[in-house]
């Protein structure tokens, strides 16, 4: 049975799988254990027996942070951009999101050896068992840790016994409540960093979002602060690099109405429908773009927004494109703006007083950010949304998402808990 594959599941802080792992392998790999000095062995497929020496020594040898300029020569040579994709080590987190998940998939179909971390009850509100979880991210190698806690996520991947090559967050707060925006946005995120650069990790890709531009509301300030300091350690360290990759509207966002419209209810929009315009992009093919970011040369040390492929489209264009799909007789439901602006002033009052209602506030303006705010680049010369300087990528276009969801339904399209982002 090869070792690459889902089925083998590490996790320091239950001993059922610990004891798991230390029988299935230890005695596969007991020289590799004597080489190398590490606690635990790991698959050949992953590792070769130098580089666990290696890895043994840079581990003795933590990685500092010198004062030098950012320079994207050295991290092009950087070793593991010169390496065979199956000698690359990913270590990808959020990989059971919506498109964490994707991601994996990706990565595994180019070859690279993908270390997912991941919860033992993952997904929306915990559905999915470790069973499951293994299935949906077949061909990588599952670690059940928790990334929120430094410690325990710094053993879990040490008890890997591999070098990590390049991180990859697609982590994100299920709630966009504030704490948890902070606790995951930023702080596991940044843990994510600090474990992987502690293990090898000299390129770092994070999944941030295009509306981090126009930083309004708590989870947008979390990443920021993510971004700002992650720019800041390849500033300092000459071997470190990132990419940023900041994505206009997911399909999940846009598809809510299609199966009202479909029973026949209007379509729902604000203002005129045009308050807002995005260039949506599916998880395919977002997934395909975080996936060049691992090699790609071009995306060093980049800033990265990106959007499907096609025009922008107002919130009326798409909702026209629903009922042409449908053959239906268009039927506008337009709602004014104003009427958010009141509730949040509500909200916002409110919480002065219960302060325990701060999510339920914050995630009043989340809904107003979305139905006012472009998910475009925003052109610093007009400081207008420009959808000419949002660039496309991909193939797969919201029409023919609708017609799927026309067709068959909105599974694997739900939304977060809060059911907003
Ligand atoms: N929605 C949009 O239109 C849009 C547009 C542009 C950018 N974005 C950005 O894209 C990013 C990813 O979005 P997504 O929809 O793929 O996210 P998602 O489906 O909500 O996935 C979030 C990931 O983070 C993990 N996570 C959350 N809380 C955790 C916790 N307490 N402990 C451990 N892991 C935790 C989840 O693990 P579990 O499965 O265990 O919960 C999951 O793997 C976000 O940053 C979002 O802002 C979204």
């Amino acid at each position: 049975m090869s070792l690459r594959f889902s089925s083998h599941v590490f996790n320091p802080h239950s001993a059922k799988h610990h004891s798991f792992f230390l029988t299935r392998f230890s005695s596969q790999f007991i020289k590799k254990i004597q080489v190398s000095s590490i606690p635990y062995a790991f698959p050949s497929s992953i590792v070769n027996s130098s580089e666990l020496y290696k890895f043994g020594r840079e581990k003795q040898n933590p990685i500092t942070v010198s004062s030098t300029t950012p320079s994207v020569e050295t991290a092009k040579t950087s070793s593991f951009r010169n390496k065979n994709p199956k000698e690359v080590n990913i270590l990808v987190v959020g990989s059971t999101g919506y498109i964490g998940k994707f991601v994996v998939n990706e990565l595994v179909s180019r070859g690279f050896n993908v270390i997912a971390i991941a919860r033992e009850k993952s997904g929306i509100r915990g559905k999915k068992n470790e069973e499951e979880t293994l299935n949906e991210l077949r061909g990588a190698n599952v670690c059940f840790s928790d990334v929120t806690n430094l410690e325990t996520l710094e053993k879990s991947v040490e008890s890997l016994g591999v070098p990590i090559d390049v991180v990859v967050s697609c982590l994100a707060s299920r709630t966009g409540g504030v704490k948890d925006s902070w606790k995951i946005d930023y702080e596991a995120t940044r843990n994510s960093l600090v474990a992987g650069k502690k293990f090898g990790a000299s390129h770092f890709v994070l999944l941030s979002a295009i509306c981090v531009q126009k930083p309004l509301l708590e989870f947008q300030c979390a990443k920021l602060k993510f971004e700002a300091e992650l720019m800041k350690e390849a500033e300092e360290n000459g071997g470190f690099s990132y990419s940023i990759v900041r994505p206009t509207a997911f399909f999940k966002s846009l598809g809510g109405q299609v199966e009202l419209v479909k029973d026949g209810k209007p379509y729902v929009m604000f203002g005129d429908g045009k308050l807002c315009a995005c260039k949506p992009i599916s998880e395919p093919d977002l997934a395909s773009f975080i996936a060049d970011c691992v090699l790609g040369e071009d995306k060093i040390n980049k800033v990265l927004p990106i959007g499907g492929p096609g025009k922008a489209l107002t919130p009326l264009e798409q909702g026209e494109m629903l009922f042409r799909l449908l053959g239906k007789e268009p039927k506008f439901l337009k709602v004014p703006i104003g009427i958010m602006d009141f509730g949040i002033g509500v909200l916002d009052f409110l919480v002065k007083i219960f302060p325990s209602m701060e999510d339920a506030a914050e995630f009043g303006k989340i809904g107003r950010y979305y139905a006012a705010e472009s998910m475009l680049v925003l052109d610093p010369e007009t400081g207008e949304y420009s959808a000419e300087k949002t660039p496309s990528y991909g193939k797969d276009t919201l029409e023919e998402f609708f017609e799927r969801v026309l067709r068959e339904g909105m599974a694997g399209q739900e939304l977060g808990e809060q059911t907003i982002l």
